[in-house]
């Protein structure tokens, strides 16, 4: 609270005070404005319990405006009650996943995910006594399978990395609440415009606002969203882990999401028709996307997604395990270029098995399919005819 006052103070206090805070009214600003303070100023003691009360702003780490602003939009995107934002989709899922199993429960998990999210399970809940079981979850009998008196927690991905398989999210949520356990999905790969889990289910779902939801490949952020009595769970540990977006984040990605809809609506429609093409060319051994007839729940992702064009912007294409001429193809391109991240505005290409997986024993992630030929794709906006075009005639290199 600036305290206006006629007394005259030296130099060297002086230049604290002046210009710190903004006396003209400034307020309703069309744009919001940056929040960039660690704290806020209160008048007294009355004034700091009533913010208590009120969840009001005290200290960055507990609450932000930015990051309340994200919070509020990520909560009505994803269908919740309410929701965290964090530092990073990594920060979000591990604020989530620790915050609702304990020692000596079971997490049954997807085999198909985020390489890191595995890491989490296995390199870090496995030191504080949290067992973790990877089935393939398009598998029900194999889900059902291995369910066990202290399963806690299902986890998968809307859509998973980099398989593109999609899971039954109703029947894994069904099972999950039938043995008294709770569904974590992890929807980065589509995000709400795309499919909502917590419709089919989900107690919480994660989100790597990183990729498409900021879209602009320049904020790398995270949120939960789902009830609001575990949210309040995991808030609480949030606020001690200091997992929370900063608030330049938290702007930039609400801003990101403002055209969330037009971006993935054209990137998921540019995806199907990249897929139909690639799958048609002679030196691709395999695409996966769910809008294919050969995709193995293309019947189920038309059910959960909507439509042929709505499966997603993320594809995985299968070249021969040839590093000279995927190194070609790759420098032939002149549209899709490598970037270690996903869900941009341009369509940019990973290689799993030295990015997402590179620290997953190859027998393994052969077990799952990822062979050294698999690239994947995240579709931008760009005009479908061109990117096309300019795919087929890189893939000319393996002629
Ligand atoms: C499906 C999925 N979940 C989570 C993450 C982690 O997100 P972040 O890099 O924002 O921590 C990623 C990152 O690529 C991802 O692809």
């Amino acid at each position: 609270m600036f305290k206006e006052t006629d007394k005259q103070f030296s130099y060297e206090t002086s230049i604290l005070r002046e210009g710190a805070y903004i006396n003209a009214p400034a307020t309703n600003p069309e744009s919001a404005p940056i929040y960039m303070t660690t704290a806020f100023n209160v008048e007294d003691l009355d004034d700091l319990y009533e913010r208590y009360d009120e969840k009001g702003f005290c200290y960055n780490r507990n609450r932000n405006p930015n990051r309340s602003a994200l919070i509020d939009l990520m909560t009505y995107t994803e269908g919740g009650e309410a929701s965290i934002a964090c530092g990073s989709g990594m920060a979000a899922i591990a604020t989530t996943v620790i915050s609702l199993v304990a020692g000596g429960d079971h997490i049954l998990s997807d085999m198909t995910l985020y390489g890191e999210t595995i890491e989490i399970f296995t390199d870090i809940l496995e030191k504080y006594n949290v067992e973790s079981t990877f089935v393939d979850f398009t598998d029900i009998e194999a889900v059902k399978a291995a369910i066990r008196p202290n399963t806690k927690l299902f986890y998968t991905e809307t859509v998973s990395n980099p398989m593109i398989t999609v899971p039954d999210l109703k029947t894994i949520a069904d099972l999950a609440h039938e043995n008294d356990a709770y569904l974590v999905v992890d929807n980065t790969f589509m995000t709400s415009v795309g499919a909502k889990p917590i419709s089919f289910g989900a107690d919480v779902v994660v989100n790597s606002l990183t990729k498409f939801a900021n879209g602009h490949s320049d904020a790398v952020c995270g949120a939960a969203t789902g009830k609001q009595e575990l949210i309040d769970k995991i808030y609480h540990n949030q606020v001690l882990l200091g997992s929370q977006a900063d608030p330049f984040t938290s702007w930039l990605v609400q801003r990101g999401m403002r055209t969330m809809e037009l971006r993935v609506e054209k990137q998921m429609s540019n995806a199907t028709k990249l897929a139909k093409a690639l799958e048609k060319s002679p030196y691709v051994k395999k695409v996966y996307h769910p809008s294919l007839e050969s995709h193995p729940q293309h019947e189920l992702a038309l059910k959960e997604f909507g439509s042929e064009y709505k499966c997603g912007g993320m594809l995985s294409i299968v070249l021969d395990d040839d590093k000279d001429k995927i190194n070609a193809f790759m420098r032939k391109l002149n549209l899709a270029h490598y970037a270690m991240t996903l869900g941009g505005y341009r369509t940019t290409l990973s290689h799993p098995v030295s990015s997402s997986h590179y620290d997953m024993p190859e027998e393994e992630r052969l077990k799952i399919g990822i062979t050294f030929g698999m690239m994947r794709i995240s579709v931008g906006i760009e005009n479908p005819d061109e990117l096309i075009e300019d795919f087929l005639q890189a893939l000319e290199v393996f002629a």
